[in-house]
């Protein structure tokens, strides 16, 4: 059986951003696994709402990395209660039923209160019913510069271990849903 390739999306614009240190983090952690990564970062990229990036080629690049993957780890910011409008409007363009189902995902976020983790139950339905995707476990958390140095991107051993597990658990996942 071949790696599963796993596309890692982080979605905040932020130049110190928590949640994609978690995403680079998380790819390593793949790697280690033992799966491929495809990184896919939406602040390299000029996602538009829909249709306006219809005809952007690296948002269509990016969008075939993303259906063409076993698995998926999703990073977002909470903004308002709610997963960054950018990711959504990825979201509203990649995600496509004919392209696959059954797909693993886990979703990684930084927010400022432990309240605001209910928001990404949003995030998750939009996957499981969309494109019948399959969340594995509950998202994974950071609430504070501790646990994530958004500067030199570290992650704590508590987080890393944890990340480590739920993410040990998507690779496995991954090979299965492989075609
Ligand atoms: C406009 C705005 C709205 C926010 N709304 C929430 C919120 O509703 N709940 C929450 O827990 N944190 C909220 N935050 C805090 C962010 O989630 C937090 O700063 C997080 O680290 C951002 O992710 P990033 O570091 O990956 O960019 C908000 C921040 C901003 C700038």
């Amino acid at each position: 059986m071949k790696k599963p390739v796993i596309a890692v999306v982080s979605s905040s614009l932020r130049a110190q951003s928590r949640s994609r240190a978690m995403s680079r983090g998380a790819a390593e952690i793949l790697r280690e696994a033992g799966a491929e990564t495809s990184f896919i970062n939406l602040a390299e990229l000029n996602v538009l709402p829909y249709p306006r990036s219809n005809d952007d080629a690296a948002v269509r690049d990016a969008c075939a990395r993303f259906n063409a993957a076993d698995g998926w780890v999703i990073a977002t910011p909470v903004y308002n209660f709610g997963a960054s409008g950018g990711l959504l409007d990825f979201l509203h363009i990649a995600l496509d039923s004919d392209l696959g189902k059954w797909k693993p995902f886990v979703l990684l976020s930084s927010l400022g209160g432990v309240r605001s983790s209910l928001s990404l139950d949003h995030l998750a339905r939009t996957l499981v019913y969309e494109v019948s995707a399959v969340q594995v476990g509950p998202a994974l958390l950071c609430f504070n510069d501790t646990e994530v140095n958004p500067v030199t991107g570290a992650l704590s051993a508590e987080l890393a271990g944890r990340m480590r597990t739920q993410l040990g658990v998507l690779v496995k996942y991954g090979g299965v849903a492989q075609n």
